[in-house]
């Protein structure tokens, strides 16, 4: 298989753990036979820095030109405490979301057994634990009209959604639940919220469809406390962009660490694969990132953007194996770890490497 796939690493560690990720797309390349072509591109604070834009129109053509992204992550703390920044990174991955028609935004969290003891949550809680998020990602309030008025003094933001946008990432869910335990739950606040109200009846009536699914309807807050509760009894959970956003993090921690989770998000056109993590500039430059969901997110890549399964299961082997044999980064090392298997970014991603 012949492939072009942009890099596009981003800011703080999305750099390190990205690097990581290309050496397994080569080894993979290597070892089953195939050629991927690279190119690299710039988004973020990187980019802000270089162009003045946070997405330069030349990384939006690289992107709309390549079969799939492998991306690290965008961030820095300059703008966290300046509520003022007009131009700021995260604008960069929204206008990309939006571009290229990345609605449904993917995030598995399966638990390697080897992570039991790395949860904060009780083993007995989390043992079998696997959920898939479906995300909506171009939508909501995110996307919505924004603003001041009262001399600034009054803030508006408009969550819209429309009964199409809901169909379609609707239907990939159910697809989804079809090929797994045949449960989804859809996640909305229809007590309250208007566009909460639409998106439950548009899962309603697309239930219709896939009757051999069995459809749960549950509010945001009460799934916020069934999720550390009772992880086990979740299979696919389909929500919107704000919601989808807050559950996935406190979910991260069903897998022991924001480190192991990796997304596919995935439209209309080029997929786009990436940690579920931010870019840490705490610990950037350290050296000390765990690469597993820049790598995890290399087999998600194979599998839907390319259908290369078979490699995309030898990736999950191998970090599979490298957790077996005992190695940890830093998050996800706990009491029982030798310290000698405390590795670095590089090192672990060697180890992975070995195992491909
Ligand atoms: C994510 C991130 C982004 C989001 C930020 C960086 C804009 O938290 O991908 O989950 O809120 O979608
Ligand atoms: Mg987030």
């Amino acid at each position: 298989m012949n492939k072009n796939i942009l890099i596009v690493p981003g800011d703080g560690i999305g750099q390190e753990v990205t690097a990581v990720g290309k050496k397994v797309l080569d080894r993979i390349a290597e070892k089953f036979g195939h050629t991927f072509h690279y190119d690299e591109a710039l988004i973020g604070h990187v980019a802000i820095e270089a162009t003045g834009s946070p997405l330069p129109d030349e990384t939006l053509q690289k992107m709309k030109a390549s079969d799939a992204i492998l991306f690290g992550a965008v961030g820095h703390p300059k703008y966290d405490n300046d509520p003022t920044a007009k131009v700021r990174p995260e604008q960069g991955l929204l206008k990309m979301r939006k571009e290229l028609g990345l609605y449904a935004n993917l995030r598995p969290i399966k638990l390697f057994d080897e992570l039991l003891g790395a949860s904060s949550i009780k083993p007995e809680i989390l043992r079998g634990a696997d959920i898939l998020f479906f995300r909506e990602l171009t939508g909501d309030i995110y996307f919505g009209e924004k603003g001041r008025k009262n001399d600034g003094n009054t803030a508006y933001d408009v969550a819209e959604y429309s009964r199409f946008e809901v169909e379609r990432i609707a239907r990939k869910a159910f697809d989804a639940a079809r090929t797994r335990r045949k449960k989804l739950c859809s996640v909305d606040k229809a007590n309250v919220i208007e566009t909460s109200r639409l998106w439950r009846e548009v899962i309603q009536k697309i239930a219709l469809e896939y009757p051999d699914v069995e459809v749960e309807h549950q509010f945001v807050d009460a799934t916020a406390m069934l999720l550390i509760k009772d992880p086990k009894k979740f299979d696919v959970v389909v929500t919107a962009n704000l919601f989808g956003d807050i559950l996935t993090d406190e979910a991260s921690q069903i897998a022991g660490s924001m480190g192991m989770l990796a997304s596919a998000s995935i439209g209309d056109g080029t997929g786009v694969y990436e940690p579920i993590h931010g870019s840490a500039h705490d610990i950037t430059g350290k050296g000390v990132a765990n690469p597993l969901a820049s790598i995890l997110s290399v087999a998600l890549l194979l599998d839907i953007s390319f259908g290369l399964k078979n490699e995309a299961d030898t990736v999950i082997s191998a970090v599979d194996a490298v957790l077996k044999a005992g190695f940890r980064t830093r998050d996800i090392a706990d009491a029982s770890t030798l310290s000698e298997n405390i590795l670095g970014t590089d090192a672990i991603g060697q180890e992975v490497l070995k195992r491909i």
